[in-house]
This record gives C-alpha cells, structure tokens and sequence, in this order.
C-alpha cells in the first residue's frame, strides 16, 4: 500500500525503447555498458553519462562508511548498479541493514530488481525522498549516495535535496556524490562543492578515480 501512495507522489518518466538485458548480460553492472550507452544516446540530460560507473569508483563512493546494526543505505539514481553492487557486501556484514534505490528509469529498476532480489528498489524521481522515506518509517539512513546527475540540474532543486539529507542523516553519516573530472571547468561544479562544505560538518574531495570512463572525483560529505 505504501509502495503505491509513493508511486503516485513521485514523477514518473517511462521510457521507452531499449530491451531489458537478459539475466546472463545483466551478470555484471559493468557489464552493461553498451545498454547504457544506448540510452545515454536517447536521453543525455537524464542519463548523464556514457558508460556505467566503474568497480574503481564504486569502491571510493562507499569506502569509509560505517553502518550499525539496523541502519539503512539509500541510493538515489543507482542505473544499472555499480555503486549497488559495493554496497551489497557492506549490507551483508551488518545485522538488519536494509537497503532502498531510488531510479526513475524503469529498465535500469526491472533490472536491479532481478540481480539484487533481496533489496527494495522504487522507480520514482529521487527528488520524492521525503515523500519516500516518510512512507518508511523503519529506515534509519546512515548514508544516501547519488548517482544523479547534480551538477547539471537546477541549484533550487539540488539545494532543497542536500537540506534535506543533512537534516535526515545522524552525526557522522555520510552523503556522497561524484563528479567528472572534466567538470571543474564548470562552475556548477564549484558551486556544489560549496555548498556540501558549508552545509556539512565534514567535506573531503577523493580521488581522481582515473580508473573510470571518464575519470571522476569523489565528494564526501560528513554530517
Ligand atoms: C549518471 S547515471 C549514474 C548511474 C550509476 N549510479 C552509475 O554510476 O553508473 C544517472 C542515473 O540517475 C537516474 N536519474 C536521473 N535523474 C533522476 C531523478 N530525478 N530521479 C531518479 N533517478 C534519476 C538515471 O536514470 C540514471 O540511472
């Protein structure tokens, strides 16, 4: 019941087009980049990039964090699942922890929905957090990651999503994104820098991650 009321909060985009990868190309994350690519080529602003993030970022994007027994992690545009992927074994080695992504990608959620059956994965605009998150009162977020394309979308709607996920994380959790390492000559880039230091008690930049398509830089903010 409370999955559908969220589903109706959120604003939902289907796209059509592309198969879903059969189980056996859907093996690997990584492994479904030429789908990726595919869709990229369709949708660049929603996609955002042209190959699914590498086992190299994904390892920086969840190095560091520390879940208590009962804690949640969610994740707010995961594709095709590499940060996913990471955070698995992370789950795995904490008593209760839960897990809950967030993609407005219909395919991108059938698929994580077959490779990971044991988490909850909602196709919904991940800028229905709240909304979402109300509806699941159990959740204790210890970390939120975003694969969202920030840097590109508007400061309002970025700046409204990080309030918020400061106000929701406890003392010592962690809000991580990343960003292309191309991207410092934009502007937008510094700007959201800016904001996650001065917003959060702790902000560290990691990386470059050189060992990803393109390379990328780490943000990582601590409440
Ligand atoms: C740059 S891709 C990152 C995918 C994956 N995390 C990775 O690193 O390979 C951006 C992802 O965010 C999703 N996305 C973009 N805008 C979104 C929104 N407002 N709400 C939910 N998902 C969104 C896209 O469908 C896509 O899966």
């Amino acid at each position: 019941m409370a999955h559908r009321a969220v589903a109706s909060v959120a604003r939902h985009r289907v796209m059509s087009g592309a198969p879903i990868p059969s189980a056996a190309g859907a093996s690997a994350a990584s492994g479904s980049g030429s789908w990726f690519l595919r869709k990229f080529l369709r949708d660049p602003k929603e996609v955002a990039s042209v190959w699914p993030s590498s086992r190299f970022l994904a390892r920086a994007m969840v190095a560091g964090i520390d879940m208590a027994p009962g804690e949640s992690i969610v994740e707010l545009g995961p594709g095709t699942g590499p940060f996913t992927d990471a955070i698995v074994p992370k789950l795995a080695s904490v008593p209760g922890a839960s897990y809950l992504g967030i993609d407005r990608d219909p395919e991108f959620i059938a698929h994580l929905r077959r490779r990971h059956p044991g988490l909850e994965f909602v196709q919904a605009d991940a800028f229905a957090l709240p909304e979402l998150l109300a509806a699941r009162p159990q959740l204790r977020v210890r970390a939120v990651l975003s694969g969202l394309p920030l840097v590109a979308l508007p400061k309002p709607q970025v700046t409204a999503l990080s309030e918020f996920v400061h106000g929701l994380l406890p003392t010592g959790g962690a809000f991580r994104t990343f960003s292309y390492l191309h991207t410092v000559v934009n502007p937008a880039s510094w700007w959201l820098r800016g904001l996650l230091r001065e917003r959060f008690a702790r902000f560290v930049v990691n990386g470059p991650v050189w060992r990803n398509v393109p390379p990328a830089l780490v943000f990582a903010a601590q409440r």
